[in-house]
């Protein structure tokens, strides 16, 4: 299997950052994402930043950190496990005992009560959840705490409680004649625990891509509308797939009086969508599915629904990386499929199946900043930081917040598909 940073080592024109062929490691001293697909976001001030990683795990050969992370295993046992998100590379997810997006990977979480500690190769915000729902004791270890998620940080605590207040003052409390409460909050799987404690406490829930559609149902049971962060794309894609027109869905800009919108246009809104966006999915444009369907007629299209709706309504299909993984593993017949999510995980996709051919709908390479910051280096260093009995990079979630969060992912772990006639 061709490993991305293989792939960029051997044609870094073709890659948006040639940097991103050097070790992460070179950018924990720096503040921002790093190279690859977030490289000109900003990162808050508070982003966690990782220290210095001791220079025999900087200067190890590949071979060697993969012996290294195989003999720390195999003294750990079943004292440590490994999840694995679908975008994390190649050198990494062939240690994971779970590889899933990131549903699988919560619920994975909570399917290890003997393990003392759970390494998660994903990004901070799966950490944290996979913290609300371990058990007492259990370590959830990020090997590096640089690899956020540019997505999540574009909501923050402070401007949804602020928000919030300025959609009370506009809506009141009061539920209508059906019971339902005039606006219900549901965050993104990506999204900080705070966002996701706020949700618990306001009545609220959590969804990820795979169950969007399920928990906007849910919460149009309970509410006459919902405020969707941080991801407008999803939030959009959902919306419109459950029939909820464009003009009632204003989009909620922080930085502006009300959002940005108009007190009626906040009265007449099903869906209020905050201006967060994944900028891995933003690359994907109509008019590389224009170029695939013109070069491969009778190509298959399939992107993940963080792409913006232009992207979505002309590709053939849209779903969760798991959604995209089944796809592709259903087709009997050798097919072309043109695929608009994270590169490591399209790259997978086609080493698995040889008799597809499988493409990125992106010509240029270009990962997810913060997946690429796991790297197998952070991973030997933590495991044997475990052998010699310490735990480094621990993801803790305080009380309070966790036991609020919790709620908002039990609703969501218990919300079920609408049975439909
Ligand atoms: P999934 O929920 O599909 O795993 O997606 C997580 C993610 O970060 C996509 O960008
Ligand atoms: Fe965040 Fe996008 Fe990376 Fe997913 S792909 S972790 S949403 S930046």
């Amino acid at each position: 299997m061709t490993s991305v940073n293989l792939l960029i080592q051997a044609a870094p024109a073709s890659s948006c950052d040639p940097a991103l062929a050097q070790g992460p490691w070179d950018f924990d001293t720096v503040p921002g994402y790093g190279p690859g697909s977030s490289e000109h976001d900003v990162a808050p001030p508070t982003a966690p930043r990782q220290g210095a990683l001791p220079a025999s795990y900087r200067e190890a050969s590949d071979d060697e950190l993969h012996a290294r992370i195989v003999a720390a295993r195999e003294t750990l046992g079943s004292r440590v496990v490994v999840l694995g998100h679908f975008y994390q590379r190649d050198e990494i997810v062939q240690h994971a005992d779970f590889l899933g997006d990131s549903f699988q990977l919560a619920n994975a979480a909570q399917t290890v009560p003997d393990a003392e500690a759970i390494v998660f190769c994903g990004v901070h915000f799966m950490a944290e959840t996979a913290d609300v729902l371990a058990k007492p004791g259990q370590a959830v270890i990020l090997p590096n705490l640089a690899a956020g998620c540019s997505m999540a940080d574009m909501a923050d605590i402070d401007s949804v409680e602020e928000a919030w207040a300025q959609l009370e003052s506009v809506y009141g409390t009061e539920p209508d004649a059906d019971g339902r409460v005039p606006v219900i909050p549901v965050t993104y799987m990506n999204s900080a625990a705070d966002l996701k404690a706020f949700c618990g406490r306001h009545g609220g829930i959590v969804c990820t891509s795979s169950n969007a559609e399920t928990v906007l149902e849910w919460a149009f049971e309970r509410g006459q509308r919902v405020l969707f962060f941080p991801d407008q794309h999803l939030g959009r894609n959902t919306a419109k797939k459950l029939g909820v027109p464009l003009e009632q869905m204003p989009m909620w800009n922080p930085r502006k009086p009300l959002g940005g919108s108009s007190e009626q246009e906040l009265q007449d809104a099903r869906v209020i969508l905050w201006h967060g966006f994944c900028s891995v999915h933003k690359r994907f444009t109509v008019d590389q599915i224009d170029q695939a369907r013109a070069t491969y007629p009778g190509v298959r299209v399939i992107v993940h629904p963080e792409c913006p709706a232009p992207v979505v309504d002309a590709a053939d299909e849209a779903g969760s990386t798991d959604y995209i993984r089944k796809a592709v593993a259903a087709a009997t017949e050798p097919t072309t499929f043109a695929v608009g999510t994270e590169i490591n995980m399209v790259n997978r996709l086609a080493a698995e199946h040889p008799q597809h051919t499988i493409f990125c709908l992106d010509p240029v390479v270009c990962p997810c900043s913060t997946m690429y910051r796991i790297h197998p280096g952070y991973l030997a260093w933590v495991l044997e930081e475990l052998v010699a009995g310490r735990v480094v990079n621990q993801v803790t979630v305080p009380a309070d917040v966790a036991a609020d969060a919790k709620v908002a992912l039990e609703r969501m772990l218990a919300a079920k598909p609408k049975v439909r006639a």
